[in-house]
């Protein structure tokens, strides 16, 4: 998600035709995020995210244009990427979402951020994005949110979120043989992340369940505590079927459970 402030990094501006130009050190910055990380997906991801990224087909030594991207999601299912400020609100968000436009923040990270950074940038937003927008479970489940984000009052936006974060972000999936894997694109895009989603027996992992992931708080800077696990792709599409309107009146009622982080700092 794109609405994140950011003190260390400034968007790039596209010209008229949505071009960024980037410095050859920022395409090299690519290269080797792109290299440390293409075994570690092939490894980690779910299948269907690996499939997706051989149907997206993105460079490996340059940075992409969203245009370019573009081109090959048209193709597949209609959905477009779209350069945006780093820094844009639910609003935009979602109107984009509901458009079938997932906004990418332009800027790359730098050397120093190379394993996570918290402001979404142009490798986590193509890299880590661009390959399960092709999945129609995944695409939908997007373009639902952005419906809902419409037509609800901003207030109601955070809970929303909640949906995105632990799915589309940080989710976690059930793959053919029953086994946990990462599917989201913050771990797609983090070399560290992967690998302590994958392995580590420090995060808790929890069937998912709507109203424990409406009424759980995230935060944007450390590795998750907790992530929640998705029986299959078709379940994306269940919850589109349910009233999370009224889900979300109801974790409202309920109030945010006490943040796992401060949980695991306590035992
Ligand atoms: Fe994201």
């Amino acid at each position: 998600m794109s609405r994140y402030t950011s003190d260390q990094y400034q968007a790039k501006q596209a010209n008229a035709n949505g071009w960024i130009n980037y410095s050859a050190d920022e395409h090299l910055i690519w290269s080797e995020l792109y290299q440390a990380q293409i075994s570690l997906v092939n490894r980690h991801m779910v299948k269907e995210y690996i499939e997706g990224l051989t149907h997206i087909n993105m460079p490996s030594h340059r940075i992409p244009q969203c245009s370019e991207i573009s081109e090959k999601l048209k193709n597949i299912n209609g959905w477009q990427v779209e350069p945006v400020p780093a820094l844009i609100g639910y609003d935009r968000f979602f109107n984009m979402l509901a458009n079938k436009r997932f906004p990418a923040a332009s800027f790359i990270r730098s050397r120093a951020d190379f394993d996570y950074v918290k402001e979404p940038d142009i490798f986590h937003e193509i890299f880590g994005h661009a390959p399960l927008l092709t999945h129609n479970c995944v695409a939908n489940f997007s373009q639902h949110i952005g419906k809902l984000g419409q037509n609800m009052p901003s207030e109601n936006h955070s809970w929303l979120a909640r949906l995105y974060w632990f799915t589309i972000e940080f989710g976690l999936i059930k793959n053919n043989n029953n086994e946990i894997v990462p599917m989201g694109s913050g771990l797609a895009s983090s070399p560290t992340e992967l690998i302590y989603a994958s392995n580590s027996a420090k995060p808790r992992r929890k069937l998912f369940d709507v109203m424990d992931v409406l009424t759980t708080p995230y935060r944007i800077d450390i590795k998750q505590p907790i992530y929640y696990v998705l029986e299959s792709f078709e379940q994306l599409t269940e919850i589109t079927q349910r009233d999370l309107l009224a889900d979300i009146e109801q974790a409202k009622s309920l109030g945010l459970q006490a943040p796992h982080h401060m949980l695991a700092q306590a035992c």
